[in-house]
């Protein structure tokens, strides 16, 4: 396991070649067994494999280079009708994501966490058709990766982060 953490990348260049459905199917079901409070399961999602479709979402974000060439996107959304803590629930999206973004990089598959496209939320929910009470937490772009992987970003030394034992 934190051999495919550490050797998950941000993957920000894809083949055009499509992504099998039942990839597609896998990476949902690692979000869906993402842990919640009380099991509340606050996350929803939108799967974008239409060409058209693609590139309309694309233009919502400085990051249209990176979308428009992904075979897949996956939208994630709190349902704010299931939602009973905001800070837990947006903890609960967090690890829903990141379950999905291990599981594409475990099936050979390369994806990235899109968060500046938040800034355009209402016109995603428009071309999505969302219902009023979903919130956009992020819009994940999932594809083979193209070219070799990234060098890693530099991560913090455990002894900056851990700031007390006993
Ligand atoms: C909340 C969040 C938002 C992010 N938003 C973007 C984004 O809008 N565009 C982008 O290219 N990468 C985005 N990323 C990816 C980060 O840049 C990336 O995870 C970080 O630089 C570490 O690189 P690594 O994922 O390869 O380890 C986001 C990641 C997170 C967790």
């Amino acid at each position: 396991m934190l051999d495919l953490i550490v050797s998950r990348r941000s993957i920000r260049s894809f083949e055009p070649r499509p992504v099998g459905e039942g990839l597609v199917e896998r990476i949902l079901e690692a979000g869906r067994w993402a842990p919640s409070g009380m099991n509340n399961q606050p996350w929803r999602f939108a799967v974008i494999t239409d060409r058209g479709l693609v590139e309309q979402v694309s233009r919502l974000t400085r990051y249209s280079r990176i979308l428009a060439q992904a075979p897949v996107l996956v939208a994630v959304f709190l349902d704010m009708e299931a939602s009973y803590h905001r800070t837990k629930d947006v903890q609960a999206i967090g690890a829903c994501i990141q379950n999905m973004l291990l599981e594409a990089h475990a099936e050979g598959l390369g994806a990235v966490w899109i968060g500046e496209i938040l800034r355009s939320e209402a016109e995603l929910k428009e071309l999505l058709e969302a219902p009023e009470g979903f919130e956009l937490m992020a819009v994940l772009a999932v594809g083979h990766p193209r070219g070799p992987a990234p060098r890693p970003p530099a991560r913090k030394a455990l002894e900056e982060l851990v700031f007390f034992r006993k």
